[in-house]
């Protein structure tokens, strides 16, 4: 159980309160808001502090700036615009505002790109302390930066006088906590992504918890392969051949499995037009590629779905982007939504599948973080949490 002091838990009633919240949403070429998800994901604890009349400054990174260098493309305009219309209420942006925020109670003041500011991603005590200055109460909203300690989201933790977890933050942390660390069983996970690298250490890590692994995408070419079966010109790592059979027999020593495809759908190249054929796994001819999970096998992924007592999915199984490729993580995003089991899912392209196949609000919890996400399934400490737990037990430095 993670201890943390909690933003409902906190008299915030004629206080200074700066919210780090991640606003750090998709823009097109333009700069407009393509992807609102984080901003409406941070109202609530905006709200809150408003509604207990605290002086609200809230503050963001907005991409990843150059220190000391703030350009117009930088800017958090967009973001105060979006937010001014969703809460109905005048945002002020502010810039240059480590010195000093003027800020009545009742009132929010946005605070231009914290990332811009120097020492931000040092952690840089000094940029810290003054940050910590601006409040008598700071907030970490933004779990979707939690694995970065910069001075935004771990500096300032340690010199604000009170520093707590805002509602996002705490849903985001109770959910993760309740899928990993004490789950219904069967656990299941699926991990999916185009490299076996990009995902070591989270299957390592997994495999010494879950009761199912299933991994989807390239990442189960190298298991195919692992297990001797040939996968044409698919995206495959024969160098992590041996980390697969590590990873197989680990889960297999403590009586549970990945479940492999036993039928794959294939292709000669990864286009709309391409033609699609569904092939048994000792059928693949040396010019397939495989990109998606066969009939047979997304139907059993589906019965273990039914089964499952707490489901973590990171990843289609499949191009799920191009239609004739995307029918095992769709059977597999319907029966992750039938299932009784709680379910949580992550990172951008899980999203976009999840959206894709209209299945949101079946899914019981979908986090707003793609790499804060990750390094929380891989087992690490994020920063961000950390000082927030020993904060709740030690007073701010002085
Ligand atoms: C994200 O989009 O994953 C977070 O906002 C963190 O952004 P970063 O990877 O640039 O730190």
């Amino acid at each position: 159980m993670m201890l943390f002091l909690r933003m409902t838990d906190v008299d915030l009633g004629g206080k200074r309160v700066l919210i780090r919240a991640d606003l750090n949403v998709p823009q097109d070429s333009d700069g407009n808001i393509t992807d609102d998800s984080r901003i409406r994901a941070s109202l609530p604890g905006i709200r809150l502090a408003l509604d207990a009349g605290a002086a609200v400054m809230v503050t963001s990174h907005l991409g990843r700036p150059k220190e000391g260098e703030f350009r117009s493309i930088d800017s958090l305009a967009p973001i105060a615009e979006r937010l001014n219309q969703l809460l109905g209420k005048e945002i002020a942006l502010k810039s240059d505002w480590i010195d000093g925020v003027a800020v009545d109670p009742g009132q929010v003041v946005l605070l231009e790109n914290c990332r811009v500011n120097k020492g931000e991603k040092g952690d840089d005590e000094t940029l810290a302390r003054k940050m910590a200055r601006l409040c008598d109460v700071y907030v970490n909203d933004a779990f979707g930066t939690a694995h970065r300690a910069h001075a935004s989201t771990h500096g300032v933790a340690r010199f604000a006088p009170i520093a707590c977890a805002g509602p996002l933050m705490a849903a985001e942390i109770d959910a993760l906590s309740r899928a990993l660390r004490e789950p219904a069983r069967p656990l299941i996970a699926i991990v999916a992504g185009s490299k076996v690298s990009t995902k070591l250490t989270i299957l390592g890590a997994l495999a010494d918890k879950v009761d199912q692994l299933i991994v989807g995408g390239a990442i189960a070419n190298t298991f195919l392969l692992a297990k001797g079966w040939k996968v044409g010109k698919s995206i495959v790592e024969p160098d992590l051949v041996s980390e697969a059979r590590k990873i197989m027999d680990t889960i297999a020593s403590r009586g549970g499995n990945v479940p492999l495809p036993v039928d794959v759908v294939c292709a000669t190249s990864v286009n709309e037009q391409a033609e699609a054929t569904i092939r048994k796994v000792d059928e693949v001819a040396d010019d397939d590629m495989i990109l998606d999970f066969g009939p047979v096998s997304a139907t059993r992924l589906a019965g273990l779905m039914t089964e499952a007592g707490t489901i973590v999915w990171n990843g289609p199984l499949g191009v799920f982007e191009i239609d004739q490729f995307g029918e095992g993580t769709k059977v597999l995003a319907n029966a992750i939504a039938g299932s009784r089991g709680f379910s949580i899912a992550g990172g951008g392209d899980t999203i976009a599948a999840i959206s894709k196949y209209g299945v949101s609000d079946k899914i019981d919890y979908i986090s707003t973080a793609g790499g804060a996400f990750l390094e929380f399934l891989e087992g690490r400490t994020l920063p961000a949490i950390e000082i927030l737990e020993r904060r709740a037990s030690e007073p701010a430095l002085r």
